[in-house]
């Protein structure tokens, strides 16, 4: 067994990782030449861990446990408290089921399809406008599609000022401040709201098709036979609709990359959904959002000569890895080549986590993700031409989650008729 783990020299690392951000763990893994250290954060001693070996370790769920994994803070703006994210066992994996059926390939190709009239309908006004802001536009899109997908009822004008609440939870995930704050007060918000629409489902007061999220989440009972709580149905529904709306960042990264790398562009082109899954499966390997992602051993073990004691937090790396040379080849150019082939190794790209989505805890929201982005792909590419003014493409590192400064503004938009 190793003495020690290479200790990361600072008191407490909080600091170092709000200043360094996505390259944290990455630069002490290049500094110490190793894909374990120990460190401190907010007063605990922490686990980090890097590398594809550490993520397969990460999904065992007889090591690992999600339960005390999450700061509260995180589950009062990004999760909603005590949601799937926390849970464990067979009540987590009953639930997930629920998840699971929701977003099957045909509710993927609907959710799709859905973007796809959406963008057309936004690119018609958009031809009498100066200019439009990507982020937000597909913010509100998103939102609107997600909505009406799960038998959401959302009248028009209130579409952006939800997008901008359901954001705003995403967007507090690395926040210390104001930004936390505004997280929090739009979670309060959106719960109310949800948890109300809950209320009139359940007492015969809002038609709901049972077949919807909404209806689904409604009627749902647990391993128990036991319904969720009103408040616990509004989290899970939110935990849906939320991250539908979070794929407005990687639409703009993607539109970023076709500005970037306009040899893609025509390939895309040219290409058919093959190319554009590939593009997309690079755009979220290549660009950060996730950062990394917590749990705590499950029991006392050994691994790799190193002593997980049980309780000790580990964090595991996410855009590091997607960063390594020992794991991608030439890992700082952007090619979607690389997965010409498939992506057939479920602990490699994990920008929605790793594993088995049925067994454990990764993302199942995956293939709506690719699937929405292939359908925006074909819309920026294919079904309108667009400049781009003078502005800050920039992503800071430093800021969780990121994305590019100006939310990538369009002008002299043309529908291709
Ligand atoms: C879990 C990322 C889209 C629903 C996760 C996890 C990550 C992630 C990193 C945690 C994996 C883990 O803990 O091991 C993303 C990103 C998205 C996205 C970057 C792009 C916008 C979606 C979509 C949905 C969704 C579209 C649903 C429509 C969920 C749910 C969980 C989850 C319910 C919790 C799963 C569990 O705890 O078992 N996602 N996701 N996500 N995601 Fe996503």
């Amino acid at each position: 067994m190793r003495d020690t783990l290479p200790q990361d020299h600072s008191l407490d690392s909080s600091l170092d990782l709000m200043t360094e951000g996505y390259s944290f763990i990455m630069n002490r893994v290049k500094r110490y030449n190793t894909n374990l250290f120990e460190g401190r954060l907010l007063g605990e001693r922490v686990i980090y861990m890097h590398g594809h070996d550490a993520a397969r370790l990460f999904y065992d769920t007889d090591k690992f446990q999600r339960k005390g994994a999450a700061p509260k803070r995180i589950q009062k703006s990004l999760f909603g408290v005590n949601a799937i994210q926390t849970m464990d066992n067979g009540s987590h994996l009953h639930r997930k089921l629920l998840f699971m059926s929701l977003l099957t390939p045909s509710h993927q190709h609907r959710l799709a399809e859905l973007v796809s009239e959406q963008w057309l309908a936004s690119a018609a006004q958009w031809e009498r406008e100066d200019s439009i802001m990507l982020f937000e536009e597909a913010k509100a899109l998103l939102c609107r599609v997600a909505c009406g997908w799960a038998g959401v009822p959302l009248p028009e004008e209130e579409v952006r000022a939800r997008a901008e609440d359901f954001y705003d939870m995403v967007d507090a995930f690395g926040a210390v401040g104001p930004r936390h704050w505004k997280g929090r007060r739009a979670r309060t918000k959106t719960e109310a709201w949800i948890r109300k629409m809950i209320e009139d489902v359940r007492a015969g007061h809002l038609q709901v098709d049972r077949e919807s999220a909404l209806g689904r989440i409604a009627y749902y009972r647990d391993e128990h036979d036991q319904p969720l709580d009103d408040h616990m149905a509004a989290i899970e529904l939110i935990n849906i609709l939320r991250p539908i709306v979070a794929i407005a960042t990687f639409i703009t990264f993607s539109a970023l990359a076709l500005y970037e790398y306009p040899v893609w562009r025509d390939k895309l082109a040219s290409g058919g959904p093959e190319e554009r899954e590939m593009f997309a499966q690079e755009v979220r390997r290549y660009y950060p959002f996730a950062p990394f992602l917590g749990a705590r051993a499950k029991q006392d073990f050994v691994w790799k000569d190193v002593a997980f004691e049980e309780g000790r937090l580990v964090l595991l790396d996410i855009y590091g890895m997607h960063h390594d040379p020992d794991i991608w080849e030439q890992p700082d150019v952007f090619d979607p080549e690389r997965f010409r082939n498939g992506n057939e190794d479920p602990y490699r790209l994990i920008p929605q986590g790793g594993g088995d989505p049925a067994q454990g805890h990764r993302c199942p929201g995956e293939g709506v993700t690719v699937e929405v982005m292939k359908a925006s792909l074909d819309f920026l590419v294919n079904r309108i031409e667009y400049d781009l003014p003078e502005q800050d493409l920039s992503y800071p590192l430093n800021r969780m989650p990121t994305f590019p400064g100006s939310g990538f503004i369009m002008n002299n938009i043309r529908l291709r008729r």
